[in-house]
């Protein structure tokens, strides 16, 4: 099994939940962090994994990351207070961090995303769970989304993401959104002029994950194309079999903002018509995948 330590599954891959509010959440479902609970040894879980994550994301993520992970000051030691992490993140983009008591129903999930709010687990995993968890912890949703966040234009991109989402819960096509969601936020690549570098948060929070996406033989890697991801269908329990590379933040967000979404919405009916590693004649291609590593059986493979 590869070493890794990501959360596999992620709000985005749990939608169409409908469930009540906690009693103990505010109105907007987000509750206290309960930061002056964490034990030594959760401080150490967080340390342990950011210490693994430098070794590998120095020169394969994306500029934009590693400058976010310094304006937020997020290698000074243990789980990071999210009130202190949001006064700095609000001064550079308005947005805040909040804790919430795990998955929350879709439109509470876009909600917070079109309020500038982004909702994270408090809870970090066991130590024997380093390389791997089912659920995203506090240090999946906060290493790996909150530092993209201090970009102006990718923050301003999940502002109309949460907003477009709200909008899309009138359409029977959240999965082809969530797609979308998938393939930048969570597994995204960048063209830049140093080459290939990772924005995903997915990626970003996986060593192991952070080495195959650039590197590996196995993957297809394509150039971003707005309709054509939406229609492809993505795994959620092991590295992506195709990963969606942009020219810039400014390109992905004028793709998705310029564009109505509601006659797409009205094609795709909610179908994906692309599995995970189609290639199409249409497709500009950066990397024509061996597909080597899912045909042995991935994760899976003895
Ligand atoms: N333009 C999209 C719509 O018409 C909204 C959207 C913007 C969705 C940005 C995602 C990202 O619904
Ligand atoms: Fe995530």
């Amino acid at each position: 099994m590869p070493q890794d330590s990501k959360g596999l599954t992620c709000y985005i891959s749990c939608m169409n939940n409908h469930f009540a509010k906690p009693a103990h959440a505010r109105e907007d479902w987000t509750i206290d962090q309960g930061w002056s609970d964490y034990s030594s040894e959760e401080h150490g879980t967080w340390d342990a994994l950011y210490e693994r994550l430098m070794d590998v994301l120095p020169n394969r993520a994306a500029p934009e990351f590693l400058n976010g992970l310094e304006a937020l000051d997020l290698h000074r030691g243990g789980i990071p207070n999210f009130e202190r992490i949001s006064d700095d993140l609000e001064t550079l983009t308005g947005w805040r961090v909040g804790a919430v008591p795990g998955v929350v129903p879709d439109e509470v999930f876009f909600d917070l995303l079109a309020n500038r709010r982004f909702p994270a687990g408090n809870f970090i995993r066991k130590p024997d769970q380093l390389d791997y968890i089912q659920e995203p912890d506090v240090f999946h949703d906060v290493f790996g989304h909150v530092p993209m966040l201090t970009d102006p234009v990718f923050a301003d991109y999940m502002v109309a993401y949460g907003e477009g989402g709200l909008r899309s819960l009138r359409h029977a096509s959240l999965k082809n959104l969530a797609a979308l969601y998938w393939y930048t936020v969570e597994f995204g690549l960048i063209q830049t002029d140093l080459g290939l570098r990772i924005y995903g948060a997915g990626i970003v929070s996986s060593p192991a994950e952070s080495r195959f996406s650039l590197a590996a033989t196995s993957p297809n890697r394509i150039a971003f194309d707005l309709q054509r991801l939406m229609k492809t269908d993505y795994r959620i329990d092991d590295f992506q079999q195709t990963y969606f590379v942009i020219d810039s933040y400014e390109q992905l967000f004028r793709a998705t903002v310029d564009t109505d979404f509601a006659p797409l919405y009205a094609d795709m009916q909610g179908q994906f018509n692309l599995k995970p590693d189609d290639i199409l004649p249409s497709d500009k291609v950066i990397t024509r995948g061996t597909q080597a590593y899912a045909n042995k059986g991935g994760r899976f493979a003895a």
